[in-house]
């Protein structure tokens, strides 16, 4: 087994775009972060050194953590954050996975700078099920605020509020040529004519879904989450934050006399206002040897994008998303289940604590997020610590509701209190527990798609609806055969969703919305899987230098 070392320094550098300079909290000053190669297989050692002035805590998002759960990262989930001038060495597997993840920060809102991809290939000698491509090229989607976004967050959490959208999308780091004064800070890919390239598609977003084409070319998804799919054909893909996506791009045979520009931009049905701007780069032929053009006269086609709200889209392409399912790549899907668990998912309003005056949610209430109307409270300690020395007392309760606590039309008329209660609660779950989960958009503040994102497993999408989720009728449209098995999954806006998974990692899992603004307003909940009975079932103890809070 080899062991991969690296080195993340926490630091703060000087970025420019949109022609404003900024101090952003980066990894050995590097914007987007350092990409982690690895092999199926091998041990990756991550020394964490935390030199800015905010807690740190790094997570490696859709690596299983099979029985590392140590290394997991989530603040106060599963270790306490690294503070100022201390360090933590994050030491994990990679088990059973091959494909694109990516690693971000896990605390606040620091993951809008602290993000980079994780690319995990196959073992030695394994060729891809696919043709093998000629180049691999990572393509990291993220947001860019001119403004400080630990204050945004921090001041709409204490007024109840709605936070300030970004300034930009960025394609790797870059806004691109449509926003003002950006077109320097454009990503060009440069290709040559016949070849197959492999995109390795990130969406590390913050809060915003997105819709992604190059104009003229099509794109052959073959993996999303790091597992392979069936191959098929698409000219946009969507990809929700906390989703990774491989897409294989074959260039045109000959030089096509012009450039292409490659765009995403957001897929959104939520109530709130969104940046509907696009960010974009530049697909780029290398010009024959001979060739006396310049690029830079060739004609610029532009992609069409589905627009915003376009949910028959969303809808059609996750359908497409199947597991290989063959005898190389079987989809373990769980035939049997054993807790039946149903969620209800979105936003709702609080009492007002705002120790300052008034909040800005209606009669002096304050946004919310819930699930089965629990809006998640961050605990002050480790919940991983907490479980496994016995010390849950004051810190967690394991009363987290396995079914909504009232009946009404999650897709209807909103109840007539749309109050949320808060509390940390989690769920138990014995090891090797097989679970089956549906969740349902409440959509009792607007429909709004919730890209759900699970810690320590991968699941299986078994189907998805809209409406009110039918447990007479519904199941019968259960995909038990090639379901996609992936680690993040869009709630359908004013729908439902249904996903099993195994609990054979035991640990401490946090789940939650990716929309970091849903996440920051307590759309989240906790599973805590206890150990099985033989030695390889067990979370071993916590490595010396584990953050203390
Ligand atoms: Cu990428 Cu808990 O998330």
């Amino acid at each position: 087994r080899i062991t991969m070392h690296y080195k993340f320094d926490i630091k703060l550098q000087n970025v420019t775009r949109l022609c404003q300079t900024k101090s952003i909290v980066t990894v050995n000053g590097q914007f987007p972060g350092p990409t982690i190669t690895a092999r199926e297989g091998d041990r990756l050692l991550v020394k964490v050194v935390n030199n800015v002035q905010y807690n740190v805590s790094i997570h490696w998002h859709g690596v299983r953590q099979l029985r590392s759960g140590w290394a997991d990262g989530p603040a106060y989930i599963t270790q306490c954050p690294i503070q100022t001038g201390q360090s933590y060495v994050y030491n994990f597997t990679v088990t059973g996975q091959r494909g694109t993840l990516f690693w971000h920060a896990h605390i606040s809102w620091l993951r809008v700078t602290l993000y980079g991809p994780i690319v995990i290939l196959p073992k030695r000698g394994v060729p891809y099920p696919f043709p093998q491509p000629y180049k691999e090229v990572p393509i990291i989607f993220g947001e860019w605020w001119k403004a400080d976004t630990e204050r945004i967050i921090n001041q709409a959490l204490q007024t109840g509020g709605a936070p300030n959208i970004s300034d930009a999308f960025t394609i790797n780091g870059l806004p691109g040529p449509l926003y003002n004064c950006s077109a320097k800070d454009t990503f060009i890919l440069k290709v040559k004519p016949g070849k197959t390239y492999m995109l390795r598609l990130i969406n590390a977003a913050l809060n915003d879904e997105l819709f992604f084409s190059i104009a003229n070319h099509n794109l052959t998804v073959v993996d999303a989450d790091a597992v392979y799919v069936k191959p098929f054909k698409t000219n946009t893909v969507l990809i929700t934050p906390g989703q990774t996506t491989n897409v294989l791009l074959k260039t045109k045979n000959h030089h096509p006399n012009a450039t292409f520009l490659m765009a995403a931009r957001p897929y959104s049905t939520g109530p709130a206002a969104f940046d509907n701007s696009t960010t974009s780069g530049i697909l780029e032929y290398h010009l024959p040897s001979n060739s006396t053009k310049k690029t830079n006269k060739l004609p610029l086609l532009k992609p069409s994008l589905p627009i915003f709200n376009d949910t028959t889209f969303a809808t059609n392409f996750n359908k497409k998303l199947r597991s290989l399912a063959n005898s190389n790549f079987p989809a373990k899907v769980p035939q049997r289940v054993d807790r039946r668990f149903f969620f209800t998912v979105g936003l709702g309003l609080i009492p007002c604590t705002n120790p300052n005056g008034t909040c800005q949610g209606p009669n002096n209430t304050m946004l919310a997020a819930a699930v089965n109307n629990v809006s998640f409270v961050m605990p002050n300690t480790a919940l991983l610590q907490a479980h496994f020395f016995n010390q849950s007392k004051g810190v967690y309760t394991t009363d987290f509701p396995a079914n909504p606590p009232f009946k009404f039309n999650y897709t209807g008329n909103p109840p007539s209190n749309i109050m949320v209660s808060s509390g940390t609660k989690v769920v138990v779950l014995p090891f090797n527990t097989s679970v089956e989960l549906v969740m349902q958009d409440t959509s009792i503040i607007g429909a709004e798609s919730h890209p759900l994102h699970l810690h320590g497993f991968n699941f299986f999408v078994l189907a998805q609806g809209f409406g009110n989720f039918n447990p007479n009728k519904d199941p019968a449209k259960f995909n038990l055969v090639d379901p996609a098995e992936r680690n993040t999954v869009g709630v359908p806006s004013g729908g439902w969703v249904a996903i099993r998974f195994l609990a054979d990692n035991p640990g401490v899992w946090f789940m939650h919305c990716h929309l970091e603004v849903h996440t920051s307003w307590g759309l989240k909940m906790v599973w805590i899987v206890m150990d099985g009975n033989r030695r390889n079932q067990k979370l071993p103890p916590p490595p010396s230098d584990l953050p203390k809070c």
